[in-house]
């Protein structure tokens, strides 16, 4: 571990004492999962649209925490990691699993996100999830991170939104008004347990581990700084930092073309807004989104802006590549529908789509290496419109494309 002094700030210090996420020793299961190339592969597409694979990017972890940094070297053997955090306690236990899981491809710093360019190093993919929206300045930050992202680079970047945290701000104001300490956060658990079913905190509650354990639960309701963002207020802090909106990591809820939105009166209203307006109606639709996680690249990027590649003339050229988390359900589709498919990552659950018994045919053949046109291929009864049921599942987070091979 290297590094300059410590900054005198409050948020290295509450993390010194509440280290986040709750320490893990073990990543076992962690590394079994990401020996499977093909996530691999689909984290590569998301991130760098129309290039191919490469098994070796350059990865700073900004604001590491306690394990992120050491997953990332387990997801990336033949990548670079470095990780940078301020929290002494949080570096340390990242520096036992380095050291439990030999990740010689590890390096960490005791260094704030704001002096990286100290590092004297360039990026491939700058994640920072949870972090930005705790710094004194933001826009310095991520101006700090734009600045050491590679040319075609990508960041992934997680913040807290605006709009869905409503009973977690209650909660925070509560804790300001009884003076309640980061120490007391058992206490705080207990009284959070007993709220009343109809509090806006309660579907968070049911829904997140973390309120149970009191680190967790002291870094949602007891963080002395936070910031908040609305789709609108993140895309205009990516425009101050030099970056250009990629997409959503999983777009599928921002979209008109997805769920509930499309069975409204408003539907073709939402689609005659601009994108981005789209994006910004829809988390006031859905209204309790909690956090936004976005792809973004330098606004001087050569990744092209198709990142489907869907609307070229060689779509059929592009090879589809299933996502994580992706499942085929049989039981219980609507009448017409054979499937329904369903990413489990999704919060909302009208993010379904059915599929009907020819379109199912086409889906099975994904194996991330043959094209669009050879999942096709054997489709000879009411062949499905190929373009637009690759069209739905992309939309839904269903599948990514390499779009390097057409
Ligand atoms: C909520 S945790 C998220 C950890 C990790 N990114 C994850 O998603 O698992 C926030 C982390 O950011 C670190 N942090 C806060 N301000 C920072 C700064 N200015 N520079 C670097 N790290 C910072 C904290 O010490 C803490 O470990």
């Amino acid at each position: 571990m290297t590094g300059g002094p410590k900054p005198p700030d409050v948020i290295a210090e509450f993390y010194d004492r509440h280290p986040y996420p709750p320490p893990r020793r073990d990543l076992d299961d962690y590394r079994e999962r990401w020996r499977d190339p093909d996530l691999r592969k689909a984290e590569h597409h998301l991130h760098f649209p129309g290039t191919p694979f490469r098994d070796n990017p350059d990865v700073l972890i900004a604001g590491c925490g306690t394990s992120q940094a050491a997953q990332h070297a387990l997801r990336w053997p033949q990548g670079k990691v470095i990780g940078i955090d301020v929290s002494n306690t949080s570096l340390q236990h990242t520096a036992d699993l380095k050291k439990r899981y030999d990740l010689d491809n590890l390096e960490i710093h005791h260094l704030p996100i704001e002096r990286v360019a100290e590092l004297g190093k360039r990026f491939d993919l700058v994640v920072s999830t949870g972090v930005i929206h705790h710094l004194a300045d933001p826009d310095a930050g991520l101006q700090a991170l734009s600045g050491v992202l590679n040319r075609n680079g990508a960041i992934h970047l997680m913040v807290y939104a605006r709009y869905g945290r409503h009973g977690i701000r209650l909660l925070q104001e509560y804790g300001r008004l009884l003076g309640i300490d980061p120490t007391e956060a058992e206490d705080l658990g207990r009284t959070v347990a007993q709220i009343p079913p109809d509090h806006p905190l309660a579907p968070l509650l049911r829904q997140s581990a973390d309120f149970r354990n009191p680190d967790a639960l002291a870094d949602a309701l007891l963080n002395p700084r936070e910031h908040v963002y609305s789709v609108r207020e993140l895309l205009d802090l990516l425009g101050r930092s030099g970056l250009t909106f990629g997409r959503w990591y999983k777009q599928a809820q921002y979209l008109p073309h997805c769920g509930f939105p499309t069975k409204t009166p408003h539907r073709r209203r939402l689609l005659d807004l601009s994108v981005s307006e789209q994006y910004a109606a829809i988390e006031l639709i859905r209204g309790s989104m909690l956090r936004h996680t976005v792809i973004a690249h330098r606004a001087d990027t050569e990744l092209g802006n198709d990142r489907s590649g869907l609307n070229g003339d060689a779509w059929r050229d592009v090879v589809p590549i299933q996502l994580p988390h992706t499942i085929e359900v049989i039981e219980g589709a609507p009448p017409g529908a054979a499937a329904v498919l369903i990413n489990q990552s999704h919060t909302y659950t009208d993010l379904i789509i059915p599929i009907t018994e020819p379109e199912r045919a086409v889906y099975q053949r994904i194996d991330g290496a043959r094209t669009i046109a050879d999942t096709g291929a054997l489709a000879r009864t009411n062949p499905p419109d190929l373009r637009r049921l690759y069209q739905r599942l992309w939309w839904y987070d269903q599948v990514t494309f390499d779009t390097s091979v057409s």
